[in-house]
């Protein structure tokens, strides 16, 4: 009886799923998700602080080796069984565990939406503060910028508020479904964020001194580059491609058969990785030019950059673009995350859209709420390692569901549904006597599943004997 509600309602999902209307909607859409607040804010401090143009050849690699075949795996999951992550390991791997790597999933678009969120808001107030030209007090005085951002952040209800008014649009998009609501804004936000990303990008090596970001990016000196930055280079491969949790996969289920998903994934990878180097080169002329420091940190951007934009002739315009650009980008990345989970209660529990939107929107809101009050505005309660509730949701989802999220999909593919019946539905859509052989499938798979479990195993053992194993 179970099953056979269980296959109606498969039947009527299938028969109802909306679908992307091009190629081109779609790798808009996955390339949203991958482009966002990973490649704009993580990236370039990252960069900054571990050596520049090394850590960023390191990095390449690993979106080369790791993060291309788990971004297929996902794909190719998702278009086979048109089922968001829970329900597509269950269609493969009928009665087994393996769903729960689907369960994992949507746990982690919560825990990392929540942060995200908050995040979130956090660049829309940053965007109505250059707008109306607050910067200028902050012209080369990074004291004054660190200590307006540190008040900003850890003040109860402003934070929580610019966090909720993010989480409103995330709905109000979400809502609208994959064609009109996904699609439709990933087609608006995407072109603005290229077309912005470029503006900065002239600015910025034409200012004097800019190149010497440039070189600060790009010419690598490998005396710089410490084992612990190659681990971070991996770790951030994951995040910036909205691995590990299914997100790929969801959105891999709203494709018809037929496209060429090896290319679709090419460009995906590329467009991610490009909006991360114009974002590294942007900002990093900036602030060579200026004379400020690229080793800051995580402040970069909202601590080091709005000293400097009041310095340049029109600074208003470029601090609005920038903040903007930056918002953009966190929102068709958050609205692929609250998708995971929207996507769930209509796949499995047979929910409506709304329902499932609404519902689980205000609880990531109610959430996040938290993560931004823990932050100083409440109270400074510790979580487990003395973290914030904030940096605890950061540190969770980073440094394990995401990797064993994307661990357990690459050993799925080749130890349950199997090499060969992976690449039958990865070469549908594939003209031509293009095939991949399985053992090349097989050794890049190993790959990546192995290079993973290196730095889970690397973080727990360095959270249980105080230093890291190999690094
Ligand atoms: N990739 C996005 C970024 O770079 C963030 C993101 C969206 C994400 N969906 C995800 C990260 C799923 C991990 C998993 O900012």
């Amino acid at each position: 009886m179970k099953q056979k509600v269980r296959s109606k309602r498969k039947e009527t999902s299938m028969a109802q799923r909306e679908h992307w209307t091009s190629r081109f909607g779609f790798v808009l859409a996955a390339a949203g998700s991958a482009v966002g607040l990973g490649n704009i804010w993580k990236y370039p401090h990252m960069a900054g602080s571990n050596g520049g143009a090394a850590f960023t050849v390191v990095y390449l690699i690993c979106i080369a080796i790791v993060g291309l075949p788990i971004v297929i795996g996902e794909f190719v999951i998702g278009r086979r069984t048109q089922l968001s992550p829970v329900g597509a390991f269950d269609t493969l791997a009928p009665a087994s565990k393996w769903k729960y790597v689907g369960f994992l999933g949507v746990a982690s678009a919560f825990v990392i939406l929540s942060f995200y969120s908050v995040v979130g808001g956090w660049t829309l107030r940053y965007t109505f503060m250059a707008l109306s030209g607050n910067f200028a007090e902050l012209a080369g005085n990074s004291a004054l910028s660190s200590e307006t951002f540190e008040k900003f952040v850890s003040s109860s209800w402003n934070p929580v508020f610019w966090h909720l008014i993010f989480m409103g649009l995330c709905i109000a998009i979400i809502l609208n479904g994959v064609k009109s609501g996904i699609e439709r804004w990933s087609k608006i936000m995407m072109p603005l964020i290229l077309a912005i990303l470029v503006v900065l990008v002239v600015r910025g090596i034409t200012l004097p001194g800019g190149m010497e970001g440039v070189k600060f990016l790009f010419l690598p000196k490998f005396s710089d580059l410490t084992a612990s930055s190659i681990v971070l280079a991996l770790g951030h491969a994951f995040f910036t491609l909205s691995l590990g949790m299914g997100t790929m996969i969801t959105y891999g289920s709203y494709l018809e058969r037929g496209q060429n998903l090896l290319s679709s994934s090419l460009w995906v990878v590329a467009v991610d990785t490009m909006i991360a180097m114009l974002a590294g080169v942007a900002i990093f002329t900036l602030v060579f030019a200026m004379g400020a420091d690229p080793a800051e940190g995580p402040g970069l951007i909202f601590v080091v950059l709005p000293t400097v934009f009041p310095q340049m002739p029109g600074g208003v315009v470029w601090g609005t673009m920038f903040f903007f650009l930056l918002f953009m980008a966190a929102l068709t990345s958050a609205i692929s995350i609250l998708e995971v989970v929207t996507a769930y209660f209509i796949d499995q529990r047979g929910w409506t859209r709304a329902r499932a939107t609404f519902i689980f929107g205000s609880v990531i809101g109610v959430v996040g709420l938290f993560c931004s009050l823990s932050l100083g505005g409440f109270t400074d309660f510790k979580t487990l390692f003395n973290l914030s509730f904030f940096d605890f949701l950061d540190y969770a989802s980073s440094k394990y569901m995401l990797p064993i999220g994307g661990m357990l999909t690459a050993i799925f593919i080749m130890k349950k549904w199997g090499i060969p019946a992976f690449l039958t539905e990865l070469h549908e859509g594939i003209e031509g006597k293009f095939r991949i052989p399985v053992r090349a499938a097989l050794v890049l798979l190993s790959i990546a599943a192995f290079v993973v479990f290196m730095i889970i195993l690397n973080e727990i053992w360095a959270v249980i004997t105080g230093h890291p194993l190999v690094f």
